[in-house]
């Protein structure tokens, strides 16, 4: 009776400690890369900020992070003001993240692709290496300065123009919906 109570409860141990390092063995870090341009519009010879952030969204610790991003930004096409964009991170702790940026002067104005960024990251406890792609933005417009000076003039008499050019095209039919909105309410109210 002893006997079978003792085998009972060292198998139940046995069940629980095999649960307890398949849960182990299953916590892995999971990287998720974004990048984003922070200004909306490239201009040549204009400073602009790319932000990287890297997510571990796994529940472990990843190591030798590497985030390279050179092949968006050519060096004959681009001047690297600021930052890198070869970087290495020694870690990122589970459910944390950190971020990236790095500030590059478009040299010619056309466009140019922006491709995923490539990250490379290490599982401690296995030692394996493996590789992520960031998001990226596909097609980016480069303008000249005299362009966008002019689409996006920064004066308050240029914009002072613009909005009187659009404000009839805007208010009027926000008018006519104001009304017919009314008249809508007022047809539904008499039932
Ligand atoms: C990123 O990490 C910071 C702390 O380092 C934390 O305050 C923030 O909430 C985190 N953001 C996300 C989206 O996880």
């Amino acid at each position: 009776m002893a006997n079978n109570f003792l085998g009972h409860h060292l198998f139940q141990f046995l069940v629980l400690s095999c649960f307890f390092f398949m849960a182990v063995a299953a916590t892995k870090p999971r990287l998720l890369v974004e990048k984003t341009h922070l200004s909306t519009i490239s201009v040549q010879g204009k400073p602009t900020a790319v932000e990287y952030k890297v997510y571990n969204v796994g529940d472990a610790e990843a190591t030798h992070i590497f985030l390279d991003d050179r092949s968006s930004f050519p060096t004959q096409e681009f001047t690297i003001e600021k930052g890198f964009l070869y970087v290495q991170f020694p870690k990122i702790a589970a459910k944390s993240n950190l971020t990236h940026v790095v500030v590059v002067k478009p040299n010619k104005m056309g466009s140019f692709e922006d491709k995923p960024a490539r990250l490379t990251f290490t599982d401690p406890k296995t030692g394996v290496p493996e590789v992520v792609y960031s998001t990226s933005m596909g097609k980016v417009s480069v303008y000249r300065q005299k362009e966008y000076n002019y689409v996006f003039g920064s004066k308050a008499e240029h914009f002072l123009k613009f909005a009187l050019i659009v404000a009839p095209l805007t208010f009027v039919p926000l008018g006519f919906a104001i009304r017919s909105k009314n008249r809508y309410t007022l047809v539904k109210k008499s039932y």
